[in-house]
C-alpha cells in the first residue's frame, strides 16, 4: 500500500469531477491556507540562539528530562493538551509524532545542553498561527520564557511571512500573561474556553502584529 504523504493534502482528488463547484472552491480554498501554513512552518530556522538558551527541534535524548518537567500538575492545568500524568510513551509521542506533524512546530529549549521547556507554533487552516510555551518549573521565574518567546518571533518576523500571531492563557494565568503582554501582544476578547482542560474556564484571546519596521 502506498505510503501516505503530507504532500497528499495538495494533490487535487482525483474524484474531484464528482463534487459540485461550491465544494470544489472550498476544498482548493483550504488546500490553499495548507500550503500557506507550511510555508510558514518551513521558513523558520532550524536553530535560534539567545544570550542564555538554543531552541532547536526536540530530539530523542530530551525524553527523560521531557518527561520529568512535563509530569506536572501546575503546568497540566494551565496547557490545553499536556496529559497528566505524563509518561515516557507521552514525551516518545511528543518527539517523534507531534513534532513531525505539518501543522505543529514546536522547538525544545535548551539551557547548557539540556532540555528545560517548550516555545513553538501551532498552524490554524485561514487563521494566524498560535504561540504556546511550558517551561520546567525548577526554571520560573528567571526571564526564561521571555527571552525565548522574544527569539522565537523574531525569527518568524524576519520571514515576512508572519504579518500576525494569536495566543491565549486563562485569565488566572499571570505568568503567561506577563510573558506575552511583554513580548507586545494586545488583548483581543476575555472569554469561556471550549475546548481541552481549559474548557469552562476565562480565557483571554490575544494578537501580535508584525511591527512596520521589521
Ligand atoms: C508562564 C511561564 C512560561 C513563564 O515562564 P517564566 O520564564 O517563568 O517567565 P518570565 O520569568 O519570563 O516572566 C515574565 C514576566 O512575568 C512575570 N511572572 C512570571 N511568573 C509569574 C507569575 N506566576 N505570576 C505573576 N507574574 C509572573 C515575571 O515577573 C516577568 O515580569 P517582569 O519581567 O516584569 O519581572 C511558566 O511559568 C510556565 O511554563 N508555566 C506553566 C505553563 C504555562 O503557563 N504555559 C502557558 C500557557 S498559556
Amino acid at each position: 500500500m502506498k505510503q501516505r504523504t503530507d504532500d497528499d493534502d495538495f494533490v487535487p482528488r482525483r474524484r474531484s469531477h464528482l463534487i459540485g463547484p461550491a465544494a470544489q472552491a472550498r476544498a482548493l480554498t483550504a488546500a490553499t491556507a495548507r500550503l500557506a501554513a507550511r510555508r510558514q512552518r518551513d521558513a523558520l530556522p532550524h536553530r535560534i540562539e539567545t544570550p542564555r538558551l538554543v531552541l532547536r527541534a526536540p530530539i530523542r535524548g530530551d525524553v527523560p528530562d521531557i518527561v520529568t518537567l512535563a509530569d506536572n500538575r501546575r503546568i497540566h492545568e494551565v496547557l490545553a493538551r499536556l496529559p497528566h500524568p505524563y509518561t515516557r510513551a507521552d514525551g516518545i509521542a511528543f518527539v517523534e509524532i507531534f513534532a513531525q506533524r505539518p501543522d505543529e512546530r514546536p522547538y525544545a529549549v535548551t539551557l547548557d545542553d539540556r532540555f528545560i521547556g517548550v516555545v513553538g507554533f501551532t498552524y490554524h487552516e485561514g487563521e494566524p498561527p498560535e504561540l504556546g510555551y511550558w517551561l520546567g518549573e525548577p526554571h520560573w521565574g528567571r526571564g526564561i520564557m521571555s527571552e525565548a518567546v522574544k527569539a522565537l518571533l523574531e525569527a518568524a518576523f524576519a520571514t515576512h511571512l508572519y504579518p500576525r500571531i494569536k495566543a491565549r492563557a486563562l485569565a488566572s494565568n499571570s505568568g503567561s500573561l506577563n510573558v506575552l503582554e511583554k513580548a507586545g501582544f494586545v488583548r483581543l476578547r476575555e472569554d469561556i474556553e471550549t475546548l481541552g482542560t481549559g474548557a469552562g474556564k476565562p480565557t483571554v484571546y490575544l494578537m501580535l502584529e508584525q511591527p512596520k519596521w521589521t
